[in-house]
């Protein structure tokens, strides 16, 4: 590095580079003006060097405002012991200036950077200066960090960085598409892609084998602490692949990149789980599992007991389930009636509770319940004293969204999880349908394009539900990190997943002719997998918040306080697309 600006990173500079001329520039990080010399931080991007001034060289400087860009000519030289500041890593260096020229002034700021309470959308409107501060710095780090590990991995396993479209047609993840009108085409849309899944399976049909794509999906679906309506994967495919081969190059990649960005080797292989059983055991398909407290079925314990609620679910076909949370016994009756609201508004009954408190069992329901009914549960639960068994009586759709939630909940109130952990999972054998009771009909669990388990290819048309297919997800901590399956190699395969979502065979090659004529030209069997980046960055630098691993990311209602986009558009343009705006429709 030497040019008109630096011979030197502000950072890097030592003890042994005392005596050094050096040329720097940077932002003004601090100005401590002292009248007869002016100390300035200078900071780039590889860190901090204090800067003494003599103002008489450079009158400005007593004026010049934080985070304004300075260039400085100077001599590096070492700091009085008294002086020494252990907490930078120039700290026992300064530069002694001989040159300032300020490059670029900065005005008043809007806000400071160590300040931690800044309103989000100020920050986000001043992304510029919001991204200099250091913890924003190093989540953008890791991100750059994390993308060059994963290119550097899979460019060694021979995959291709292989583009698509994003001006193109709807694609079937399931959200709602962004709309492009087409000005050439009056009436018409293009979409942006929700993800590049129809055309990686075409990469896999012209035979390249191996694609890889660091790909911006877009999706018009509510945001969430973990979803953003544009979003980056790392969208995988290949060919003539069987499904534990994927599985195990999202292992190898991720034990790279937690032991080149964090020095941290995690455990590999990762546990495969049944989407089964981990719905039984878990209530969900992303558990977290940092802790244990497994849910436990206990409807056969409870199947004639006095207690109407239990007997009443068991009777109608549900089930009743059981936790163990330790330490719970310790609970306040205000904190009961808490989880009891909890439990209601994931959309159960009730919550039902036993406490085991120093060789008594409390329990509005004790008294309903026969020793042997208690002792069963006991077992069952593993609960051991100074614990609370709640359980859950209805179907077990909702038993399982209740206690699936209440799981961390409860996780998280006895500080059971252990926040510097990383627990990474492959969950296995999805259901390739799942019931959408709203539109009476079956719906696909994944995407249409997921193989049914080739056993089970024989129940399509009889029994959808019974399908399991070769879709998996890849979680951690209870996030899910990737999706992915094996596709549907065939055309006749094909259709029939579309017949029994009901997708009439017009509807089918309408929306997706352009994929079941390539099916029907030769195509590999193939599959892949498509990691969230950002959920990844997320898990990496703890943030609660996709934004904050995010450099320019929209808000809540998808406003962009950067640029204010959404914004309107001038009546020529609108007519150019041959648009008219009905009556607004606010959001
Ligand atoms: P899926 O829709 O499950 O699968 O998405 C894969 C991964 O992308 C991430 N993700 C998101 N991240 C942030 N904001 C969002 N709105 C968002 N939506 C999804 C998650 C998720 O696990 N084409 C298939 C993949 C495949 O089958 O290969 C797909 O897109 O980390
Ligand atoms: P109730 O008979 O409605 O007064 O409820 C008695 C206890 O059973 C309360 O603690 C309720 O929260 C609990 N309860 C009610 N319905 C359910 C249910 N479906 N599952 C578990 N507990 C329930």
């Amino acid at each position: 590095m030497s040019n008109a600006y630096r011979s030197h990173a502000c950072g890097d500079l030592r003890r042994t580079d005392a005596g050094t001329e050096v040329l720097l520039s940077g932002f003004v990080a601090a100005h401590r003006d002292h009248g007869g010399l002016v100390f300035l931080d200078l900071r780039d991007r590889s860190g901090l060097v204090q800067v003494v001034i003599d103002p008489t060289i450079a009158p400005e400087v007593h004026g010049t405002r934080v985070e304004s860009v300075v260039r400085v000519a100077g001599v590096v030289v070492e700091r009085a012991a008294g002086t020494v500041n252990p907490k930078i890593a120039t700290g026992e260096v300064e530069v002694r200036a001989t040159l300032v020229a300020v490059l670029s002034p900065a005005d008043a700021l809007p806000f400071q950077l160590d300040d931690e309470n800044v309103d989000e959308a100020l920050r986000i409107r001043h992304r510029a200066l919001d991204l200099r501060r250091s913890d924003m710095t190093a989540r953008l780090a890791t991100r750059a960090h994390v993308t060059r590990i994963m290119r550097r991995y899979l460019e060694d396993r021979g995959f291709w960085d292989l583009e698509t479209p994003v001006l193109t047609k709807s694609t079937p993840e399931g959200a709602r598409d962004f709309l492009v009108p087409a000005r050439l085409h009056p009436g018409a849309f293009y979409a942006l892609p929700q993800s590049p899944q129809l055309f990686k399976q075409l990469y896999m049909m012209a035979g390249f084998e191996r694609y890889y794509q660091i790909a911006r999906c877009f999706r018009d679906e509510a945001q969430r602490a973990d979803r953003q309506l544009e979003f980056t994967q790392l969208d995988i495919e290949m060919a003539f692949v069987e499904r534990d081969e994927i599985l195990e190059l999202v292992e190898g990649l991720y034990a790279r990149i937690w032991q080149e960005t964090k020095g941290i080797e995690l455990p590999v292989p990762f546990p495969r789980i049944s989407w089964h059983d981990a719905i039984a055991r878990y209530g969900t398909d992303k558990p977290d599992l940092r802790f244990a407290m497994e849910i436990s079925d206990v409807t056969d314990a409870v199947r004639s007991s006095a207690f109407g609620v239990f007997a009443g679910a068991a009777a109608a076909g549900g089930v009743v389930r059981a936790l163990a949370c330790p330490g719970a016994a310790s609970l306040s009756r205000k904190e009961l009636d808490e989880l009891m609201q909890f439990a209601k508004d994931w959309g159960g009954k009730g919550l039902a509770y036993l406490l085991l408190d120093a060789g008594e069992v409390r329990s509005p329901i004790a008294k309903f319940l026969t020793p042997a009914e208690i002792d069963g549960l006991r077992e069952a639960t593993g609960a051991a004293e100074g614990d609370a068994i709640f359980l859950a009586a209805d179907s077990e759709a909702i038993v399982t969204r209740v206690l699936g939630a209440l799981r961390p909940h409860l996780a998280q109130r006895f500080s059971l999880v252990d926040e510097a952990a990383y627990a990474f999972a492959f969950v296995v054998d999805f259901p390739l349908f799942q019931w959408d009771e709203d539109g009476k009909r079956w719906a696909a669990e994944h995407h249409m394009f997921t193989a049914p388990k080739r056993e089970h290819e024989h129940l399509l048309a009889t029994d959808p539900g019974a399908v399991l297919s070769e879709a998996y997800d890849f979680v951690c901590n209870g996030l899910e990190v990737a999706s992915g399956s094996l596709r549907i190699h065939r055309a006749d395969v094909q259709q029939t997943v579309f017949d029994t979502v009901g997708f009439s065979a017009e509807d089918a090659e309408a929306r997706f002719g352009f994929l079941l004529r390539a099916l029907r030209l030769g195509a590999p069997p193939h599959g892949g997998i498509a990691p969230g980046l950002d959920r990844t960055v997320m898990l990496l630098e703890h943030t609660e918040n996709i934004r904050d691993v995010i450099a320019f990311p929209k808000i809540a209602g998808g406003f962009d306080p950067l640029t204010d986009a959404p914004t309107g558009v001038d009546a020529t343009q609108l007519s150019d697309l041959g648009l008219a705006l009905g009556p607004s429709k606010k959001a």
